[in-house]
C-alpha cells in the first residue's frame, strides 16, 4: 500500500513526505536528480529518480496509489505549464490506470474550473489544471482532487476551511496545512471521486475532508 509522490522535492512535497514518514505511511518519493536524494535518505524515505518529461513508468513499481503535487512553477513559461502541469499530469493518470492503482490524489488549484476568471497571467496555468482535472475525472481511476487556494509558507495550524464563504473572503492556505490535508487523504482510502477546496480556516482537517 505504497503511495508514489510525484513532485516530492517540491515545497508541499517535502512537507508531505516528512509528515508521512513520521506517521509511518509508506511512500516512494519521485525526484528528478541524485542531488535531491540526501534529504530523503536522511529520513529513510525511498526515492526513485524520474522525470515527467521522460519515461517514468518504473517509478510506479511497487506502488498502488499516486499523489501528484508536481508543477512547473512560476519561473517557467507556458511551454512547461503545458508539458508538466497538463501533459505530465495526464500521463501520470494513464500510468496509474494501466497499473490498476487504487487511487490518484491530485493537487489542483482553487477556481481551476474557471480559467477565464483568473488574472490573465495565470490563465494558461489554470487552463492546464482545468484540463488535467477533467482528464482525471473521466479516467475511471478512483480519485480525489484537492484544490488549495493561494499558497503561503505560514506554519501548520491544522485548521482549515472549504470555501471563501466560510473564511469571509480569505483565499490563502499554507503549504504546511495542504501537506497535513494530503496525509489525511492518503490514509482515507475509502474516499474516492471527491473534490475539495482547501483554505486556512477554523475547522479540523477530518471535518472538512470527509
Ligand atoms: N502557487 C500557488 O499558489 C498554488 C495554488 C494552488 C495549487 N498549486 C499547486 O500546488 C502544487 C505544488 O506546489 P509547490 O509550492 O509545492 O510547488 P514547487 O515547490 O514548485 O514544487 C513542484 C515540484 O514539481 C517538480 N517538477 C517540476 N517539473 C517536473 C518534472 N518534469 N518531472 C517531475 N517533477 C517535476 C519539481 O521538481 P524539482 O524539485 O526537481 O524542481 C518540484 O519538486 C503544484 O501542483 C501547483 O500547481 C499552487
Amino acid at each position: 500500500m505504497t503511495t508514489l509522490v510525484i513532485g516530492a522535492n517540491g515545497q508541499i512535497g517535502q512537507h508531505f513526505c516528512a509528515l508521512a514518514c513520521d506517521a509511518g505511511e509508506p511512500i516512494r518519493a519521485m525526484i528528478r536528480s541524485p542531488e535531491q536524494q540526501p534529504w530523503f535518505e536522511e529520513r529513510g524515505i525511498e526515492t526513485v529518480i524520474a522525470d515527467l518529461e521522460g519515461d517514468f513508468a518504473h517509478a510506479l513499481d511497487g506502488c498502488d496509489q499516486l499523489l501528484f503535487t508536481a508543477g512547473s512553477g512560476p519561473h517557467t513559461g507556458p511551454d512547461k505549464t503545458l508539458l508538466i502541469d497538463l501533459y505530465g499530469a495526464t500521463r501520470a493518470v494513464d500510468a496509474a490506470r494501466e497499473r490498476g492503482f487504487s487511487r490518484f490524489l491530485m493537487v489542483s488549484a482553487m477556481r481551476a474550473e474557471d480559467p477565464q476568471a483568473a488574472p490573465e497571467k495565470l490563465r494558461p496555468y489554470m487552463a492546464a489544471k482545468f484540463a488535467a482535472d477533467a482528464y482525471l475525472r473521466c479516467s475511471g481511476v478512483p480519485h480525489v482532487i484537492l484544490k488549495p487556494g493561494r499558497l503561503t509558507d505560514e506554519p501548520a495550524t491544522e485548521r482549515v476551511a472549504a470555501s471563501v464563504e466560510e473564511t469571509g473572503g480569505e483565499n490563502a492556505v499554507s503549504r504546511a496545512n495542504v501537506a497535513h490535508a494530503l496525509l489525511h487523504l492518503v490514509k482515507a482510502r475509502g474516499l474516492t471521486d471527491r473534490e475539495f477546496v482547501l483554505l486556512d480556516g477554523e475547522r479540523g482537517i477530518a471535518d472538512v475532508l470527509t
